[in-house]
C-alpha cells in the first residue's frame, strides 16, 4: 500500500471525491507527443544569450500541447489505492516528474525532496536511495554559520544531480511561529534575518550544481494541524515584516529557480491561488522572474490558480482534479478563462529558470556510483557539530576528558544510531534503518534513524568502561547510573510532517532523566528533537546538549562535542518556551476539529514572532533565542553604530576569548527604537561567527539591512525608517546583551517594489 500521502488525503477529505470521480491513470493520460518536426537548429542553446532571450526563442517553437506539458507535474511514485502508475521516465520513488520535450531538447524535470538530502518516497517498490543526510534544517540554522549552510547545500545538491535529479524541493523557510509545528525541523528559526541568510546560503549551495532549488512553503504555513484548510490571517504589514521578509532576504541571496506555494490559505485564499502572494508580492513587488510550483495537493482550481500566478501544478495524483492537465487547461484556454499569454508566461518562467540555473546546458544522469560518501560524511558532520547547542554545563562537566572513567550511556537508541525527522524530507541513510518499526506505521512514519551510533563514538573516545542501558526501565537505568562516574542520557522527540506535537518528551523520558539524575549528579542529557522541548528535570542535571536531528554523521558529531574536540558553538535559532501559557496561542488552533473542517488562525503576535513576543510581553523563557554556551567564555566591547554617507547603518565591535581553550563566538547585534513603535523592543540586526584562539580578539562589522530598521507602510508600499534615537545592543543572546550604544537616524523611506 502506498501510504505516502494517505494522511494528506484523509485530511483534505478529497479521497471520496477522487475515488468516485477521479482522473484517469497518469499512464493513460501522459502528455501528448509533439506533432511538429524537430527544428533544424536550436538557437536557444546559444549560451552567449541571456536566459530571457533563450526562453523566448524556445517558446516560439513550442506547440500549445507542448506548452501544456511543462506546466503539469506527476508524482514520482506509485499510489496503489488510486491505481496510479507514474509515467515512464520518472525516477522511481521520487517526489515528482514533468516530462521533457525531446523534439526541442527540453529535458524532463526530475524533482527530489528535500532540505537535508535526497529523500525517497518510502512506499515505492524500488529499493530506497540511500544517501547522505545533513542535520535537520534547524540544526544548520543553529550553526549561525552561512559558510557551512552553503557547503551542506552544495553537498546535497551534488547528490541530487548524481542521483539524476535537476530540481531539489529544498529551501524550507517558514518562520517558527508555532513551536509545536511538526515541520520546524525542516525550517529553522523564528527570525527573518537569520532565516534569510542561512536558508539562502543553503539554496545557493544546492544551485551551484546547475540544478534548481525551490524555496518553500510560500507562505505563512506555520503549523501542520489543518494545513490543507486553515486560513492564516495576518495583516499585510505584519506579514511583510516577518515571514515574507524571510523569503525576500533568502531569495535576494540565492535566486531560487522556483517558489513552492503552500497548502494553507492566506487571508482566505489558498496560497496557490492567492493573487496577493503570487502576482502582487512575489512577481510584482519582488520582480521574481522564475516559476511558482504548487505543493503536492495544494491546487484547487484552473483559472483562479493560473490567473493568480501559479505556473506549474505539481504531483498529480494529489489534487482532486488535473487542474493544469491538458483537458482542463485546454478548456480554460478555449473559453478564455485562462489566456494564451498566461500559458506563455508560465512556460517562459519555467524555461527561464531552466536556462538560468544550468538545467538546460548540463543534463543530469543517474551516476550515483560517483557519490563520494566519505567526503560527504565530513560535510554533514561539520554542520551537525556546529549546530549542537550546549544549554547547560554545571561545574564544567563538559567537555569530557578522555580517560578511564566508567560511563553509562542510556536511552534514545544511542547504541544504534541517531534520529531523523519524518515525512517527505526523510533521507534514508546508507545501510538502512537500524531501528525499524518505531513511530507511526504510515506517513510520516515510521521513524528513520541513521546508523551512526553515539555509543560507538563515545566508546572510541572514552578509554574506560562504557555500559549501555536502553532506558525503558528508569529504575534499571538509575542503577547503572549510580554505579558509573558519568551518565549520558539520550532523549528523543520525533516530529514529522502532517502532524504537530506537544513540547513534552514522549515515552516517559522525563521520568527516565529524573531517575538517572537522582542517582548521579554527573548526568548529561543529549536531546534529539525537531525544536523546543520542555525540560522539567533541568535543574537536576549537570549538562544538556540540544543535538536536533544530527544527520548521517550525527553520532560522531555528538561525541566530538561531548569530548571537546570542537567547541560547543551552536546557538538557539528559536526560543524554548517555559510553558504553553507563554505562547501567543496557548491552544493550537484546529486541534480536535474533525479533519477537513476549515478554520481561521489569527496571529496575535503579528510580526512579533518568537523572541520578539517574549521580549514585548516581558516573559522569561526556558532558554532565549541566540543562547548557547561555549567551552570557553567571551567578552564583548567596542560597540559602534555609524551611519555612512549613503545612510547605511553599520554596527561594529569586538569579542575576546577570555578562556584557555580555542572557541567560536557568535556576537549578536540587536536594534530597536528608543521610543518604541515597533512590533517588539528589538530585532536581530546582524551577527558574525568568529573562531578565536585563547586570549585572542576579533573584530566584526555588519551593515544593517534598512528593512530591519523600518516598519512597513501598506498604503504607500514603502519601508519607513522613523527619524530618532535607536538603541543598539551587543552580546551573547537576546537575553544577554551587556554592551549598548545609541545612534540617531535621520529617517527615510524606500519603496518595497524592486527597481523603484
Ligand atoms: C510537502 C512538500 C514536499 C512535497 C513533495 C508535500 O507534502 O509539503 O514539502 O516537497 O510533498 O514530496
Amino acid at each position: 500500500m502506498n501510504n505516502r500521502k494517505m494522511r494528506a488525503f484523509m485530511s483534505t477529505l478529497l479521497l471520496a471525491t477522487a475515488l468516485t470521480g477521479g482522473p484517469a491513470l497518469a499512464a493513460e493520460s501522459a502528455a501528448p507527443a509533439a506533432t511538429d518536426a524537430a527544428p533544424a537548429a536550436r538557437p536557444w542553446m546559444n549560451t552567449t544569450l541571456s536566459a530571457d532571450a533563450r526562453a523566448d526563442l524556445l517558446l516560439r517553437e513550442m506547440t500549445v500541447e507542448e506548452k501544456k506539458t511543462l506546466v503539469f507535474g506527476y508524482f514520482g511514485s506509485p499510489f496503489k489505492e488510486r491505481n496510479y502508475v507514474p509515467p515512464a521516465g520518472i525516477r522511481m520513488g521520487s517526489a515528482g516528474y514533468i516530462p521533457g520535450i525531446d523534439r526541442l531538447g527540453i529535458p524532463a524535470q526530475w524533482q527530489t525532496d528535500a532540505g537535508v538530502g535526497v529523500a525517497t518516497q518510502r512506499d515505492s517498490a524500488e529499493p530506497m536511495r540511500e544517501r547522505t543526510s545533513l542535520p535537520a534544517g534547524i540544526a544548520t540554522v543553529a550553526t549561525w554559520n552561512p559558510v557551512l549552510a552553503r557547503q551542506g547545500g552544495a553537498m546535497i545538491g551534488k547528490e541530487a544531480r548524481l542521483s539524476g535529479f535537476n530540481i531539489m524541493l529544498a529551501g524550507g523557510i517558514n518562520l517558527v511561529r508555532e513551536p509545536r509545528n511538526g515541520r520546524n525541523f525542516e525550517y529553522g528559526t523564528e527570525d527573518p534575518l537569520l532565516a534569510g541568510i542561512m536558508v539562502g546560503a543553503q539554496i545557493s549551495g544546492i544551485q551551484s550544481n546547475n540544478i534548481i532549488s525551490t524555496i518553500k512553503h510560500y507562505a505563512l504555513n506555520a503549523q501542520e494541524t489543518g494545513r490543507f484548510v486553515l486560513s492564516a490571517n495576518i495583516e499585510e504589514a505584519g506579514a511583510r515584516m516577518s515571514d515574507l521578509l524571510a523569503f525576500e532576504i533568502a531569495m535576494e541571496r540565492s535566486n531560487p529557480g522556483s517558489v513552492m506555494c503552500a497548502y494553507n490559505r492566506y487571508n482566505g485564499d489558498y496560497a496557490c491561488e492567492s493573487d496577493f502572494l503570487l502576482n502582487k508580492v512575489l512577481k510584482g513587488d519582488w520582480a521574481y522572474p522564475y516559476y511558482v510550483m504548487s505543493d503536492w495537493g495544494a491546487v484547487h482550481s484552473t483559472a483562479k490558480a493560473a490567473n493568480a500566478g501559479l505556473d506549474q501544478e505539481s504531483g498529480y495524483i494529489f489534487d482532486k482534479e488535473m487542474y493544469f492537465g491538458a483537458d482542463l487547461l485546454g478548456k480554460a484556454l478555449a473559453d478564455g478563462s485562462v489566456g494564451m499569454a498566461r500559458l506563455d508566461d508560465m512556460n517562459r518562467r519555467i524555461l527561464r529558470a531552466m536556462f538560468a540555473h544550468g538545467v538546460m546546458d548540463n543534463p543530469v544522469a543517474v551516476e550515483d556510483h560517483k557519490i563520494d560518501y566519505d567526503a560527504h560524511a565530513k560535510v554533514t558532520r561539520a554542520d551537525a557539530e556546529e549546530g549542537i547547542v550546549l544549554l547547560r554545563n554545571q561545574g564544567d562537566l563538559l567537555p569530557l576528558a578522555a580517560g578511564a572513567k566508567k560511563i553509562a550511556v542510556i536511552g534514545g537508541h544511542a547504541d544504534k544510531g541517531v534520529m531523523s525527522g519524518g515525512g517527505s524530507s526523510t533521507v534514508f541513510g546508507r545501510g538502512g534503518n537500524p531501528v525499524p518499526g518505531t513511530g507511526p506505521k504510515f506517513f510520516p512514519g515510521p521513524i528513520v534513524y541513521h546508523a551512526n551510533p553515539p555509543l560507538d563514538a563515545i566508546k572510541a573516545r572514552a578509554g574506560g568502561e562504557v555500559a549501555f542501558d536502553a532506558g525503558s526501565d528508569p529504575a534499571a537505568a538509575a542503577k547503572l547510573a549510580a554505579d558509573s562516574d558519568i551518565a549520558i542520557v539520550f532523549v528523543n522527540q520525533w516530529t514529522g510532517e502532517a502532524m504537530d506535537f506537544t513540547l513534552t518528551l514522549p515515552d516517559n523520558q522525563d521520568a527516565l532523566v529524573a531517575a538517572v539524575a537522582k542517582a548521579n549528579k554527573r548526568t548529561i542529557v543529549v536531546v534529539q528533537s525537531g525544536g523546543p522541548v520542555f525540560m522539567p528535570w533541568l535543574k537536576d542535571v549537570g549538562a544538556v546538549l540540544a543535538a536536533w536531528y544530527p544527520g548521517t554523521a550525527g553520532g560522531e558529531a555528538i561525541a566530538r562535542v561531548l569530548y571537546g574536540e570542537v567547541d560547543a558553538s551552536g546557538r538557539l535559532p528559536v526560543t524554548f518556551p517555559g510553558s504553553l501559557d507563554q505562547l501567543p496561542r496557548p491552544k493550537l488552533d484546529g486541534e480536535g476539529l474533525p479533519d477537513g473542517t476549515p478554520f481561521d488562525v489569527a496571529y496575535p503576535e503579528g510580526a512579533a514572532v518568537g523572541y520578539k513576543w517574549f521580549d514585548r510581553k516581558g516573559l522569561k523563557p526556558l532558554f532565549p533565542f541566540g543562547y548557547g554556551l561555549s567551552y570557553t567564555s567571551f567578552a564583548y566591547k567596542d560597540l559602534k553604530a555609524e551611519v555612512g554617507a549613503d545612510g547605511t547603518l553599520t554596527l561594529s565591535g569586538s569579542v575576546t576569548n577570555k578562556g584557555d581553550r580555542a572557541g567560536k563566538a557568535v556576537p549578536q547585534l540587536y536594534v530597536g527604537p528608543v521610543s518604541g513603535g515597533w512590533e517588539a523592543p528589538k530585532r536581530l540586526a546582524g551577527w558574525q561567527k568568529l573562531e578565536l584562539a585563547p586570549g585572542a580578539s576579533g573584530r566584526f562589522s555588519v551593515p544593517v539591512d534598512a528593512r530591519l530598521l523600518a516598519t512597513f507602510d501598506v498604503a504607500k508600499k514603502e519601508w519607513v525608517v522613523k527619524p530618532g534615537r535607536y538603541k543598539v545592543w551587543l552580546g551573547a543572546s537576546v537575553a544577554d546583551l551587556p554592551v549598548t550604544t545609541e545612534v540617531t537616524l535621520k529617517g527615510s523611506s524606500f519603496s518595497a517594489v524592486k527597481g523603484k
